[in-house]
C-alpha cells in the first residue's frame, strides 16, 4: 500500500525546551493520522528529547543530515548510527540547503544514501532544480541527473526504505510554492524513472514528496495532483496550527481516496 507522508524539517530551529513544547502540544493531534506518516525533522542536539516524546506513537523521527562515514576524524558530524541511537528511523540527505551552502556533491549525497540504507536509516533523498535552471528548460534534466547519482547505489530490495523529495530551490522558504501542475511534471517525471529502474510496482509504492512553500493554504490543491505523496514541510512545520493542519488535510486526502 502506499505510504503518504507529512515531514517537518526543522531546519536550525528550535533549541531543546522549545522542541519538547511544540511536540507536547501537538502530540494528541498528530497520533490521530491513521492512514499518514508523521515524521519529525528536529536539530540534531533536540532528537533524543523528542525522541522520548513520541517513542511509543506512530510518530517518526527523522535526522537532518549525516556523514558517509561510520566514525573518524570528521569535526561537527553526525554518523547514521548516531542518529539510530537517537531514535531515528529516517535522515533527510541532499537537501538543497547542503548542496547550494555547504557544497555537497552528487557523489558526497550518494554515498550518504548508501550509508543511511546500511546502517537501517531510510534516506529522504532531495531533489530540485534552482530558478535558473528551471528558467533555461533544465528542470527534469537536473532532477533526472540527482535522482540517477543518488539511486545508483540503491538495489531493488532497499528501494522500498527510500523516499524522494522533490524541492525546487525557487520555492523553499520563498513563498512562492510550485503550481500543482509543476510539481506534478518533476513528480511524474521521477516516477517514471523509478519505474524504469525498479519496476512499475516498486515504483508505485515509493513516497514522492513535495517540498517549498507548503502551508495549509496550498497543501490540499497540492496533495490532490497527479504523483504527489506527501509533503516536506520547512517553515509552516515550525508553527503548531499550520502543521497540523497540513497533517489533517493529507490524512482526509488518503481517507477520502480510499472510500
Ligand atoms: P519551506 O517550507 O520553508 O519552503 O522549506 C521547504 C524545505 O526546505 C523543506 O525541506
Amino acid at each position: 500500500m502506499k505510504q503518504y507522508i507529512v515531514a517537518g524539517n526543522w531546519k536550525m530551529h528550535k533549541d531543546i525546551p522549545e522542541s519538547r513544547i511544540f511536540v507536547s502540544n501537538i502530540l494528541d493531534k498528530l497520533i490521530k493520522q491513521q492512514r499518514s506518516t508523521i515524521i519529525l525533522c528536529p536539530p540534531f542536539t533536540a532528537l533524543f528529547n523528542v525522541y522520548e516524546l513520541i517513542r511509543n506513537t506512530s510518530i517518526a523521527l527523522g535526522g537532518q543530515n549525516m556523514h558517509s562515514e561510520p566514525k573518524g576524524a570528521f569535526t561537527g558530524e553526525i554518523s547514521g548510527e548516531m542518529l539510530l541511537s537517537a531514535g531515528c528511523q529516517y535522515v533527510i540527505l541532499g537537501h538543497s540547503e547542503r548542496r547550494h551552502i555547504f557544497g555537497e556533491t552528487d557523489d558526497f549525497i550518494r554515498d550518504k544514501v548508501k550509508r543511511a540504507l546500511q546502517v537501517g536509516l531510510k534516506p529522504i533523498i532531495c531533489v530540485g532544480e534552482k530558478l535558473n535552471e528551471r528558467q533555461s528548460g533544465e528542470t527534469l534534466d537536473v532532477v533526472r541527473r540527482q535522482c540517477d547519482s543518488a539511486l545508483s547505489v540503491v538495489n531493488e530490495q532497499e528501494i522500498g526504505h527510500c523516499v524522494i523529495a522533490y524541492e525546487p530551490v525557487w520555492a523553499i522558504g520563498t513563498g512562492v510554492v510550485a503550481t500543482p501542475q509543476q510539481a506534478s511534471e518533476a513528480h511524474s517525471m521521477i516516477r517514471k524513472l523509478l519505474s524504469a529502474k525498479y519496476g512499475a510496482e516498486n515504483a508505485e509504492v515509493i513516497p514522492i514528496l513535495y517540498g517549498g512553500s507548503v502551508k495549509s493554504s496550498n497543501a490540499a490543491s497540492l496533495i490532490q495532483a497527479q504523483d504527489i505523496d506527501g509533503f516536506l514541510i520547512g517553515g509552516a512545520s515550525l508553527i503548531e496550527d499550520e502543521f497540523v493542519r497540513i497533517a489533517e488535510i493529507v490524512e482526509d486526502y488518503v481517507k477520502q481516496r480510499e472510500l
